[in-house]
């Protein structure tokens, strides 16, 4: 296998990269955030088409309200920063998760964002913003059950194809690869419908310190393994 179409990347350990090195954890998210760039030029010269980056849960909020402050400062940071990215990259970026809880100027920024990049597209890059898969896939039912509602819909026209289509990651295919960063081996509510078939890679390495070889080695581990869709292996020649 080749170099991955759609890598998802559940960006952790900002906050023990900060603490090992006796500093506040709002640190180890400004690094976080910097690296953000650093991963998506690799990404593109990789040859990676799709980049999906968790930067804010929707359990998230439940943090100190201090760093939940920090936390968006740095994506408006991060928005006011883009343009330069988006056209070194040729980059079109999306958002997804429910930004309606959001700062109106937050959202306004990520509006912009997302129709200044939409004429490119050699890299994209989304962003998962308050977002929890199961808010997603509820957020989809319910624009269902109204399309049903309004008879815009038949109920024996739902199926795994259809379903798809209502959810925030409508336009882009689902990731071949994951990625987590410093070592927690779960989802956390990232992608759970998306990640049905991808491929899993866990590094102990913190997000701050996650590299272009850090993402090189993700890809040559996800090359070397033998990817079926509940099929058999190929047959070797013998
Ligand atoms: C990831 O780093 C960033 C966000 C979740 C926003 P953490 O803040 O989760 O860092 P740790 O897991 O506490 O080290
Ligand atoms: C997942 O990381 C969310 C993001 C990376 C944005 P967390 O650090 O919040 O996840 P848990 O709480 O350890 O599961
Ligand atoms: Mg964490």
């Amino acid at each position: 296998m080749g170099v991955p179409q759609h890598i998802a990347i559940i960006m952790d350990g900002n906050g023990r990269w900060a603490a090992s090195r006796g500093l506040p954890r709002t640190a180890g998210h400004t690094q976080g955030a910097k690296n953000v760039e650093r991963i998506c030029l690799a990404a593109k010269k990789l040859g990676v088409k799709y980049l999906t980056l968790y930067a804010f849960s929707t359990e998230n909020w439940s943090r100190p309200q201090p760093e939940v402050k920090a936390l968006m400062k740095l994506l408006e940071g991060y928005l006011d920063r883009c343009q330069k990215t988006v056209e070194e990259n040729k980059m079109r970026l999306r958002v997804i998760g429910d930004i309606t809880r959001l700062d109106p100027k937050l959202q306004e920024k990520i509006k912009d964002a997302q129709q200044i990049s939409a004429i490119y597209h050699d890299l994209n890059l989304t962003i998962a913003i308050n977002y929890g898969s199961r808010d997603e896939m509820v957020r989809a039912m319910r624009k269902m059950c109204e399309d049903v509602k309004a008879d815009k819909r038949l109920i024996s026209e739902i199926t795994p194809e259809s379903f798809s289509e209502y959810l925030d990651t409508k336009d882009i295919p689902d990731p071949d690869l994951l990625i987590r960063t410093s070592g927690e081996l779960r989802l956390s509510n990232y992608l759970l419908w998306q990640l049905a078939y991808s491929e899993m890679y866990f590094t102990d390495i913190a997000w701050p310190d996650f590299d272009e070889k850090e993402l090189e080695k993700a890809i040559n581990a996800f090359s070397s393994r033998d990817r079926r869709y509940g099929g058999i292996q190929e047959e070797k020649n013998v």
